[in-house]
C-alpha cells in the first residue's frame, strides 16, 4: 500500500510523456489513414491469427486527432510523419487498387498488411510511390495474379514478404524482381508461383538471413553458393519437387538454424562438414534423394545438439534407429515415418523427454508398444500406425493427456478397446483401425472426449455398436455391425457407419440431427425411402453418401436456398422418378453421383444453367448454380432426350458419366469447353452425329463412346459424312456481356484454388479422402495452387 502513490506518479509521467516529445501527426496523414480504413469492411473471417483484432476500429478523429498514437501507426519523432503502419491480422476485408490513399503516406518505411483479406486484388503498382519502403509484408492476404514490377523500385527493400497468396512471378520474374535489391535480408516468397530457377546472383547477396521459397514450383539447379552465405540462418526450399541441388562442404562460421529440403530432388552425399552447423535447430531432409542417409552414417546427428525438429521420413532408411538420436535431448518433433526401420522401439528414445511429436508410423517396428512412452507427457501427436506391433495397448498411454492425435492403425494389437482412452481429453483423432481389437463398443466410453472429431475403429472384430449418449462424430466403418441403424445423439456432426451390414429403414428421428455435416451410410443393406425431412439438413450438411444400399422412391427436395452440400452420392440404389429441380439450388455442390438407379426423366436441362439469366438488379444468389460441380454421374438410369449444351457451362467439371441411358441427339460441341474433363463416358445411349474434335473430347478411349450406333469421328473408327452438320447451333444465342459477367463470377471460385479433393479434404480427414479417391477414381491434381496460410492449415 505504501507504494501506491509512487506508482500513480510513475504512470502519470509515462502517459503524459510522448506528447511533449513528439509533434502531432499531420492532418493529411490522418485523413489518408481514415480514408484507407473506410475503404474496407471489418470481417472476422478475414484474419486467421487467433490473436487478430480490428486495429483500425479505434481510429477516430473525434476522440483523438493524433494519428501517431493510433493502434498500428508509428510516426517519425522529428517530423511527425507516418513512417510505419502495422495492420497485420486486423480483419480488413475489401479490394485495393492504386487509387488507395495508402499511397499518400509517402514517408512510409515499414508496411505490414499480412493476414487480411484483400479479396483477390492485384498488388497495386502505386507501391512505387512509397519510395522509402524498407519493409513490405503482404503475406497471407489474398492478393492475386502477377506481382508488379513497381514493387521492387524502392531498390532498398531488405525485407520483402509476399508469401501465401495467389501470386505469380513470371513477368517480372524472380530474377528481375530482386536483382537490384542487393541488401536483401529476408525474402519470403513461399507459395508464390515462380516456376523458374533460382538466380545464381543470390549467392552474392551477403546480407541474406532468411530465404523462404516453399512450394514455388522452382526448377533447375539450386545455386549451392547460397549455402555458403555467412549470415543465412533460414533456408526453406521444401515442396519444390523439380528443384535439383546438392549440399556443399559447409564452413565452420555458418549461421544455419533452419534447413528444410523436404520434397525436393537434392541428391548426392551429406557432407561430413554438416556437423559444423552448431546452431541448427530444424532439419528436414524428408522425401528427397540424398544418399548416405543410412542409419550408421547418421552419427553427425548426435553432434547437432541444438536440434528440436528432425524430418527424415520417406527416405528408404533401413536397419535400426541410429542411437545418436539419444543425445538430442532438445528434440520436440521427430518424424521418421515411411522408412524401413526395424527392431523394437528403442529405449534410448526415453532420453527425448521434450518430444511433442513422435511420428514413426509406416516402418517395420516389432514387439509391443513400450509402456515407458508414458514419460512423454508433452506428446501431442503419436503415430505408431502401420508397423508390426503386437500385444495389448499399454494402459500407461492413459497418462499422455496432451495427445490430440493417436494413430495405432494397421498393427496386430489385441484385446479390448482400452478404457483409459477416456483419459485422453484433448484427443481429436483416434485411429485404431485394422487391428485385432474386440469388444462391445459403447460410444459413451468416449463421452468425455469433447474434442474428438474422428474416431476410426473399422477393420477390427467389434461385434456390436451401442451408443447411449453425446458424441460429435461417430465412425465405425468396415466392421460387422448388423441390425437396425442406431440413431446418434441430436448434436452429432459426423455419422459414418459405412461398410457394415445394417438393414431396415432410416428412422424419421434422423430428422432431429440438426447439426449433421457428414452422413455416410454407404455400403449397407438399408431399405425404404429417404425421409422427406432431409431438407432440414440444408444448412449444415456437407456430405451425403447413401450409395450401395437398397433405397427406393424419389429423392427428397434436398437443396432449399442456402444449402452448403458439397457432395451427394445416391448411386447404386433403386431411386426412381424425376430429379427434383431443387438440386439446381445446391450452389456448392461438387459431386453429384446418381448413377445406377432408376431415374426416368428427360435429361434435366437445368443441370447446367442458371435459373435466371436475366441478371436484372441485384445479382441473384443463384448465380453460382452448379458451377462448382466437379463430378456428375447419371449413368445407368433411364434418362432420355438430348444432352443439354448448357453442361458446357459447368467449367470445372472433371468427370462426366452419362453412359447406359437412352440419350439421343448429338454431343453438343459446347462440351469441348470442359477442358478439365478427365473422365467422359457417354457409351450405350442412342447418340448420333460427330464427336466434337476440339480440345480433348476426341482424345478419350473408344470405350467412352461405344454402343452409340450413330456416332462418328475420332476416336471411333467410323468417319463422319461431310454432310453431317455440326450440332448445337440451334441453341439460343448468348450475349457477350452475359458471358463476361458470368466469367467474373467464376474467377473467385477458381482463384481460391480449391479442387475437389482439397475441399473434401478440409472436412474429411486424410483417411477419408482415400475413400473418396476410391469411390470416384484416381484423379490427377490440376495445376491450380492451394493457398497456404500459417494459421489456416
Ligand atoms: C492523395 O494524393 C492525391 C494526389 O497525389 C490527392 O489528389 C489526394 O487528395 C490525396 N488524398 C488525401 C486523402 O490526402
Ligand atoms: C470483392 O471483389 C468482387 C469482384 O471483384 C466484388 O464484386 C466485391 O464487391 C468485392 N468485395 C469486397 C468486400 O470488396
Ligand atoms: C479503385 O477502387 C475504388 C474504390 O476502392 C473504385 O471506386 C475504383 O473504381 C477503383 N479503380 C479501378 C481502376 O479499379
Ligand atoms: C510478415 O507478417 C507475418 C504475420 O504478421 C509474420 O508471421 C511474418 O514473419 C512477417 N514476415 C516478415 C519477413 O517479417
Ligand atoms: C527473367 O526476365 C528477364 C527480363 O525479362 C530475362 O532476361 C531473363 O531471362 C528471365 N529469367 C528467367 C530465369 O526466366
Ligand atoms: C537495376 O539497376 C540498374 C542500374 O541502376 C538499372 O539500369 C536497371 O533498370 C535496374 N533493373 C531493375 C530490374 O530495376
Ligand atoms: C558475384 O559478385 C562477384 C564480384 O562482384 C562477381 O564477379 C560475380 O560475377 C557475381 N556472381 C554472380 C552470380 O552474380
Ligand atoms: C567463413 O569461413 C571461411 C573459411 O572457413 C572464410 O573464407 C570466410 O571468409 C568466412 N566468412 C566470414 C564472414 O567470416
Ligand atoms: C541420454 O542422455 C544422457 C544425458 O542426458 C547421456 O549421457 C546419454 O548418453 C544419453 N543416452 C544415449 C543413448 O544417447
Ligand atoms: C487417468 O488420469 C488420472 C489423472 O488424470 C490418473 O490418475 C490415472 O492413472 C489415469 N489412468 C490411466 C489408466 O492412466
Ligand atoms: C425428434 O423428432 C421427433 C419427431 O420427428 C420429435 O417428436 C422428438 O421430440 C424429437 N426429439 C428431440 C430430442 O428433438
Ligand atoms: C449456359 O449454356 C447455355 C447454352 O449453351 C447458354 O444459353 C447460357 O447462356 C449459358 N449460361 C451462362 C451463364 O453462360
Amino acid at each position: 500500500m505504501d507504494f501506491l502513490p509512487l506508482r500513480h506518479l510513475l504512470l502519470l509521467i509515462i502517459t503524459s510523456f510522448p506528447p511533449f516529445l513528439q509533434p502531432l501527426c499531420h492532418d493529411d496523414d490522418s485523413i489518408a489513414l481514415l480514408e484507407f480504413k473506410n475503404s474496407f469492411n471489418i470481417a472476422k473471417f478475414a484474419s486467421a491469427n487467433p490473436f487478430a483484432y480490428p486495429k483500425v476500429s479505434s481510429w477516430r478523429l473525434e476522440e483523438n486527432r493524433d494519428c501517431c498514437s493510433w493502434d498500428g501507426v508509428e510516426c517519425d519523432t522529428d517530423t511527425g510523419r507516418v513512417v510505419a503502419l502495422d495492420l497485420s491480422s486486423s480483419f480488413l476485408r475489401g479490394s485495393m487498387n492504386s487509387t488507395s490513399t495508402l499511397f499518400n503516406l509517402s514517408q512510409l518505411q515499414r508496411l505490414n498488411l499480412a493476414d487480411n483479406n484483400f479479396n483477390f486484388s492485384q498488388i497495386p503498382s502505386a507501391m512505387n510511390h512509397l519510395s522509402r519502403l524498407t519493409y513490405l509484408n503482404l503475406s497471407a492476404s489474398y492478393f492475386y495474379c502477377q506481382v508488379p514490377f513497381e514493387i521492387s523500385q524502392p531498390s532498398n527493400l531488405p525485407f520483402l514478404d509476399l508469401s501465401c497468396n495467389d501470386l505469380v512471378l513470371k513477368s517480372p520474374n524472380l530474377s528481375s524482381l530482386v536483382r537490384n535489391i542487393s541488401n536483401l535480408k529476408e525474402l519470403h516468397l513461399s507459395y508464390v508461383d515462380i516456376s523458374s530457377g533460382v538466380p545464381s546472383f543470390l549467392a552474392n547477396f551477403s546480407s541474406l538471413t532468411s530465404l523462404l521459397l516453399d512450394g514455388c514450383s522452382l526448377h533447375g539447379e539450386f545455386p549451392n553458393g547460397i549455402f555458403l552465405l555467412p549470415n543465412l540462418q533460414v533456408l526453406d526450399l521444401q515442396t519444390n519437387p523439380h528443384l535439383m541441388g546438392y549440399l556443399p562442404e559447409f564452413q565452420s562460421n555458418s549461421s544455419f538454424e533452419v534447413l528444410l529440403l523436404h520434397n525436393t530432388i537434392f541428391s548426392g552425399k551429406i557432407p561430413s562438414s554438416i556437423e559444423t552447423l552448431h546452431f541448427l535447430v530444424q532439419l528436414d531432409f524428408g522425401a528427397c534423394r540424398l544418399s548416405g542417409l543410412v542409419p550408421s552414417s547418421l552419427v553427425w546427428l548426435g553432434t547437432l545438439t541444438q536440434l528440436t525438429d528432425i524430418g527424415l521420413y520417406s527416405n528408404n532408411l533401413h536397419g535400426h534407429i541410429p542411437s545418436s538420436l539419444g543425445k538430442l535431448t532438445r528434440l520436440t518433433d521427430l518424424n521418421l515415418a515411411a522408412n524401413n526401420f526395424k527392431g523394437q522401439i528403442p529405449s534410448f528414445l526415453q532420453n527425448l523427454t521434450q518430444l511433442s511429436v513422435l511420428w514413426i508410423g509406416d516402418n517395420q517396428f516389432t514387439g509391443e508398444i513400450p509402456s515407458w512412452l508414458e514419460i512423454f507427457t508433452l506428446l501431442t501427436h503419436l503415430n505408431l500406425g502401420m508397423n508390426k506391433l503386437h500385444g495389448l495397448i499399454p494402459s500407461s498411454l492413459g497418462r499422455l493427456t496432451s495427445l490430440t492425435y493417436l494413430d495405432l492403425q494397421m498393427n496386430n494389437l489385441k484385446g479390448q478397446i482400452p478404457c483409459f482412452l477416456r483419459n485422453l481429453t484433448n484427443i481429436e483423432l483416434l485411429n485404431l483401425c485394422c487391428n485385432e481389437l474386440s469388444s462391445t463398443l459403447y460410444f459413451d466410453m468416449f463421452l468425455g472426449l469433447k474434442k474428438l472429431d474422428s474416431l476410426l475403429l473399422g477393420g477390427n472384430k467389434l461385434s456390436k455398436c451401442v451408443q447411449t449418449s453425446k458424441m460429435n462424430a461417430a465412425a465405425s466403418r468396415y466392421n460387422r455391425l448388423e441390425g437396425q441403424l442406431s440413431i446418434p445423439p441430436p448434436s452429432t456432426e459426423e455419422y459414418q457407419i459405412s461398410n457394415n451390414k445394417l438393414s431396415g429403414e432410416i428412422s424419421p428421428f434422423f430428422c432431429n440431427l440438426s447439426s449433421l455435416r457428414l452422413l455416410d451410410l454407404s455400403n449397407n443393406l438399408l431399405t425404404g425411402k429417404l425421409p422427406q425431412c432431409f431438407e432440414n439438413f440444408r444448412n449444415t450438411l456437407r456430405v451425403l453418401n447413401m450409395s450401395n444400399n437398397q433405397f427406393h422412391g424419389s429423392i427428397p427436395q434436398m437443396c432449399a436456398n442456402g444449402s452448403n452440400v458439397r457432395m451427394i452420392d445416391l448411386s447404386h440404389n433403386q431411386f426412381q422418378g424425376r430429379l427434383p429441380q431443387m438440386l439446381a439450388n445446391c450452389m456448392m455442390l461438387q459431386v453429384l453421383n446418381l448413377g445406377n438407379n432408376r431415374f426416368s426423366d428427360v435429361f434435366p436441362s437445368w443441370l447446367g444453367t442458371l435459373l435466371n439469366l436475366r441478371f436484372e438488379g441485384s445479382i441473384p444468389h443463384s448465380i453460382g448454380i452448379l458451377q462448382r460441380l466437379h463430378v456428375l454421374n447419371l449413368s445407368n438410369n433411364i434418362f432420355n432426350g438430348k444432352i443439354p449444351s448448357s453442361l458446357g457451362n459447368i467449367t470445372e467439371l472433371e468427370s462426366l458419366d452419362l453412359s447406359n441411358n437412352k440419350l439421343s441427339g448429338q454431343i453438343p460441341p459446347q462440351l469441348a469447353q470442359l477442358t478439365f474433363l478427365e473422365v467422359f463416358e457417354v457409351s450405350h445411349n442412342h447418340l448420333t452425329g460427330p464427336i466434337p474434335q476440339m480440345n480433348q473430347l476426341s482424345t478419350f478411349d473408344v470405350g467412352s463412346y461405344e454402343g452409340n450406333l450413330g456416332l462418328c469421328g475420332n476416336p471411333l473408327p467410323r468417319k463422319c459424312e461431310s454432310s453431317v452438320p455440326p450440332s448445337g447451333l440451334e441453341e439460343e444465342q448468348v450475349s457477350k456481356s452475359t458471358l463476361e459477367f458470368h466469367w467474373m463470377t467464376v474467377v473467385p471460385g477458381y482463384v481460391s484454388g480449391l479442387v475437389i479433393g482439397m475441399v473434401i479434404g478440409q472436412f474429411f480427414a486424410p483417411q477419408k479422402h482415400d475413400w473418396f479417391v476410391k469411390t470416384f477414381g484416381q484423379r490427377k491434381q490440376k495445376g491450380r495452387r492451394r493457398k497456404r496460410n500459417p494459421w489456416r492449415n
